[in-house]
This record gives C-alpha cells, structure tokens and sequence, in this order.
C-alpha cells in the first residue's frame, strides 16, 4: 500500500489537493481541493446521487441550511452529548482525546501527567446578528442528517411518498475536533452524503441489514479492491447517543483499520426528539393500517472527503515500464476526473486545429484535458499520475487518415481509430 506522504505529495503535485491557507503557513487541519481533486468530488457525489436518489423512486433529495434553529441542538441531543473527552498534558501543553490515549493518564508525546478529563463540545460556535450575546449563538451543523429530520413533514407532504422512503442531502458540516490528522481522513470542515430511510417499526432490522450490505457492495462496485474492505459492528457500549445499532464500513488505511462510512439504525430518536422539542407531530398516517406512528430510521453516513482519500489510496499504483517506475492512478472511470485526453503530437496548425476541434466536441460530453507540452511519453505518465482512462493522440498520420491513436491507461494498448467514430468508440469504452 502507497504511503500516506507518498500520496499527499502526488495530491500536491497533481493539483489534487492543497494544505489551505498554505502562504500563511496552513491552517489547522483544513485543506482546499485543487482542479483535479474538485472534479472527483463532483463525481464522487454524482455517483453517490445517482445510486441513492436518481435510481431509485424511494429516496428524494434535500439541501437544507447549515445554520439552524439552536434548538434543533437542543432537541437532537447535540448540545449535550456531542462531545469528546479533552485531556492536557501538564508538561508539554498538548491536548488529546482521552479515548484515543494508548496509556491512560500519561501523555504520549512526552510521557509526562495529565490533566483530569473534561467533556469539550465539538460543534462550532458562531453568533447570527450584530450582537455577541447568548440569545444570537448559533452553531454550524456537525451532521446534516437533523436538516432532514426537521423537514420531514415538509417533504413527506411535498413529495406524498409512502413508507418505506428515505431523504438524502449533501452538504458541509464541522466540527472542532480535538486531534485531527491523517491529511484528509478526519478535518474540521468536510462534506457529508447523508440519506435517512424512514421505515415501519418492527421492520427497522431488515433494512439496516439491506443498508449494511448496498453500502459495502457501493464500494466494491467502483473499484474499491474487497480485500481492502471490511464491516465493523459497534459494541453497544460505545454507541452514539441516538443509535440502537451501529456498523462502520471500514477501509485499510496505511495507518490501519479505520471508518469510512457508518449504517446506524437511529430508531424514532430524532423525530421524537423534534415532535417534543418544535411541538409540530412529525407521525406517519399509515393508510393500509388507519393509524398513525412515529417511523424509524436507518442511515447511512458518508464523509466525501474520506471517500476521496479512500479511493485514491486503493487506486494508486506502481509498476515498472521498460526499466522506468510509472505511477498509475487505476481509479473507476466514473470517479477519474478526467475522462479524455486529447494530445497533439505537435503544436504547429494544421494538427493543433485538428486537435483543439476534438477536444471541444468532446469536451460536450465528458471532462477532457488538452496537452501539447513535452514529450509524449512524459504526456502519458502525467495522465497515468491523475488517473485519465483514455489518451487521444492525433499524429502526423491524422492529417492523412483521419484517424487517431486511443491509448488506454491500464493496458496502454493503442487503437487506430477513424475520427469518425471517435465519440461512440469512446462511448463504449468508457461505458458512459
Ligand atoms: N449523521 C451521522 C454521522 O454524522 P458520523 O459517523 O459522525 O455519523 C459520518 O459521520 C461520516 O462522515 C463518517 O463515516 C466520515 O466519513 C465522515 N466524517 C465524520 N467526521 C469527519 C471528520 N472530522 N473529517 C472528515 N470526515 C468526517
């Protein structure tokens, strides 16, 4: 497996990802997604939009407001409950989660005695309005699932859908978390890909079972390799405040096991929560069975950042060509985030009109980068580096066959292809 520096600097170098803030010296654990990382977060939640909501007639989408109501913090439990266990080190002045401590009550970077715990909130605090006083805090969500739970009568009465049905929202949330780290894997800010799937009590079981498994095969069905995966229960001790059960799709990370998306069957929790907190009933008339109740929930919790990391990690390969180490991103053509890459072997007209003519025919359907700089081959390997499925290299020979070269990034097989049919080839090869 790749190595954590070895990806971050491949990240940097390739326009993946930035350390934010980074002529100022960084800025705590926040990063900023550069050309080529911003295109595969647009197609990490396309694919994750189409699969949930666009697919399938059960699932509506939702974009509700980062900021809300403080009581829905009050009401969900958050205000109370989401916090971590702070512990400092009296000799260095470093801070730690005391769950996440390997030796209980001595520091890990010094060995020296620490403080006692206090419970520390994580959610961000944030006035709305001129004034500073505690009648105008607010706080930035650190979920955006309680955006679903206090629309769901607005939705359900919008969208007349029967149970079972489920909402799905994607959209930033924060977090002020005490130890962060591992480049993108845990941040202070990151997007979310949430879905709540409202069920009748008594069926909750069944379809936590279903979300479980649709959310692991989601992964290996883009490529994640299965070895690299696997599903982790939670003990009931250490379950979230809300949860009755709860399972981790895992990942192995170059620093071990660790989550990448959670199921949690979530029970009544929340609507409950809100009917006493708002109280607005946010019940379910069952017309099958004239009555009403308050559904369940089952939900799967995705991070697009973490995802990001996780395919990038699983995709990244080296081999070596003709004596020569080339790196390959392998990534799944719907994730890559370019598609096409259309390269002249020259910069002189008439190949470079040729050329430019292709790619804004092709740049209609699908992302395509145009490269005339540098050697061919160095042209390839930059492709090889970001993960580009197909190369179309127009050569001198197009001018007289009208035709060009595909290059395919993991076989690197060329086919001689007549400009002609050049977008269905295309079309077949990348399957979309
Ligand atoms: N609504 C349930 C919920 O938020 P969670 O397990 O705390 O559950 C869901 O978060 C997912 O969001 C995680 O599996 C992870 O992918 C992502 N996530 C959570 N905290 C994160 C952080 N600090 N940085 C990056 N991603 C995070």
């Amino acid at each position: 497996m790749v190595s954590m520096d070895t990806l971050v600097s491949l990240c940097k170098r390739r326009g993946f990802v930035f350390q934010s803030s980074e002529i100022y010296g960084g800025f705590g654990s926040c990063w900023d997604y550069g050309p080529m990382g911003t295109e595969m977060k647009r197609n990490i939640k396309e694919a994750w939009w189409r699969g949930m909501v666009r697919e399938r007639d059960d699932i509506v989408g939702l974009d509700s407001a980062i900021l809300q109501h403080p009581q829905v913090w009050v009401a969900s439990g958050h205000l109370e409950n989401f916090t971590d266990p702070l512990v400092d080190c009296k000799q260095c002045r470093q801070r730690f989660r005391a769950d996440q401590l390997e030796t209980a009550g001595k520091c890990p970077a010094c060995g020296g005695e620490l403080t006692e715990e206090r419970q520390f909130n994580t959610m961000f605090k944030t006035f709305v309005g001129p004034l500073e006083d505690t009648s105008a805090v607010a706080y930035l969500r650190p979920e955006t699932a309680q955006g679903i739970f206090i629309n769901f009568k607005n939705v359900h009465n919008a969208s007349r859908k029967k149970l079972p049905f489920g909402i799905a929202q994607q959209g930033k949330s924060f977090r002020n978390e005490i130890t962060t780290g591992n480049f993108i894997f845990r941040t202070r800010e990151f997007e979310q890909m949430e879905m709540e799937f409202f069920v009748k009590p008594g069926t909750d079981e069944e379809w936590y079972a279903y979300w479980v498994q649709a959310r692991l095969n989601w992964y290996k069905d883009l490529g994640v390799k299965p070895d690299n995966l696997r599903l982790y229960e939670h003990p009931k001790a250490k379950l979230s405040h809300y949860s009755k059960g709860t399972t981790d799709v895992e990942y192995l990370y170059p620093f071990g096991w660790g989550e990448l998306e959670g199921i949690a069957s979530r029970t009544d929790f929340d609507l409950k929560a809100h009917s006493t907190g708002s109280g607005e009933k946010l019940e379910y008339f069952d017309d099958e069975t004239n009555e009403n109740y308050i559904p369940y929930v089952i939900e799967p919790a995705a991070g697009v950042d973490r995802m990001l990391l996780v395919f990038l990690l699983d995709a990244y390969d080296e081999e070596t060509v003709n004596g020569e180490t080339r790196v390959v991103l392998r990534l799944h053509k719907r994730i890559a985030p370019v598609k096409v890459a259309v390269l002249p072997l020259s910069k002189k007209e008439p190949l470079a009109s040729t050329a430019r003519d292709l790619r804004n025919q092709l740049s209609k359907r699908w992302n395509v980068d145009y490269d005339d700089r540098q050697a061919i081959g160095r042209r390839y390997r930059r492709q090889d580096e970001i993960g580009t499925p197909l190369c179309v290299t127009v050569d001198f020979q197009t001018l007289e066959d009208q035709a060009v070269t595909i290059r395919d990034r993991d076989t690197m097989e060329q086919d001689r292809v007549p400009i002609a049919n050049l977008e269905d080839v295309l079309y077949q090869k990348l399957g979309f």
